[in-house]
């Protein structure tokens, strides 16, 4: 059953998000029983090979959320919105936010930052009925001007920053905020203070939920491990040893098999002799 905006709020039990990006990305989070799914722009690192967020575009969001609603008919779904799709002022980011959630049916859009024009985009995305999702903290979008892709909140200045646009967010009416790569116990002051759920990602166990990128927990990439995300799996060497095991067998003709083939009657066969 889909979760609602209003019960995904009130949840008692930690909530569950993972990313996906395709047909078969979705299906499989519906089929593991999610609260939520996010076609996050990490698009852009994981799955088409850029080295940012900063790419992509709104048409490619678009393109890979419709095929994750495909695959994940019933599962509450996020989609973010890229890079300055939602910077050029309110009326750009509505004709955005609008355009993803006819094409794509998605239940909700996410956006970076708590600057003043961000926070009026979402009162006004929202006053028009647009569920909306905050995200505070390391902001891969504008991590160049972050100083790269580093903890925030740590010092007075950072910290305060991150807790007074969390709140800002939630006031302008979003539904949750995602709390990306800050220290754990502000992670909790800032849960404890807002009114909505907040989701952490490298911000410690005290959120109202976690999220992963799928690759990163699925191990998809080999070797390339991150603290923020636990490896659940190793999908990335499960499938080179499976390829490796597959050409060869192709090279040995070792397959197909007899079982991998079709048969014909022999005297079908002989009137072609
Ligand atoms: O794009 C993404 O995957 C995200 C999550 C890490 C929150 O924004
Ligand atoms: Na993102």
């Amino acid at each position: 059953m889909k979760r609602s905006v209003p019960d995904l709020m009130n949840s008692e039990s930690p909530l569950v998000m993972v990313t996906a990006y395709d047909f078969p990305g979705g299906k499989v989070a519906e089929a593991a029983g999610v609260d939520l799914i996010l076609v996050g722009d990490s698009l852009g690192n994981v799955v088409l090979g850029y080295d940012s967020t900063a790419p992509v575009t709104l048409n490619d969001m678009i393109h890979h959320a419709r095929a994750v609603r495909r695959g994940a008919p019933d599962t509450f779904l996020v989609v973010d919105l890229p890079f300055g799709t939602y910077h050029t002022g309110v009326t750009d980011a509505m004709r955005s936010a609008v355009r993803v959630i006819q094409e794509t049916g998605a239940d909700a859009i996410k956006m970076e930052g708590a600057t003043p024009e961000v926070v009026e985009v979402v009162r006004v995305l929202t006053r028009n009925g647009i569920p909306v999702m905050g995200h505070v903290g390391l902001m891969p979008q504008t991590a160049t001007a972050q100083g790269g892709l580093r903890v925030q909140g740590k010092d007075d200045e950072s910290a305060r920053r991150t807790l007074d646009g969390a709140l800002a967010l939630a006031e302008a009416g979003a539904f949750s905020v995602v709390l990306e790569a800050i220290p754990a116990r502000l992670a909790r002051l800032i849960t404890e203070k807002l009114p909505v759920p907040t989701i952490g990602i490298g911000a410690g166990v005290n959120c109202g939920g976690q999220v992963l990128v799928t690759h990163d927990l699925l191990g998809v990439y080999e070797g390339e491990e991150k603290k923020i995300a636990k490896r659940y799996a190793e999908v990335g060497r499960i499938s080179r040893e499976a390829i490796t095991q597959y050409a060869s067998e192709v090279r040995a003709r070792a397959f197909p098999t007899r079982e991998n083939s079709f048969v014909m009657k022999d005297d079908v066969l002989d009137k072609l002799y």
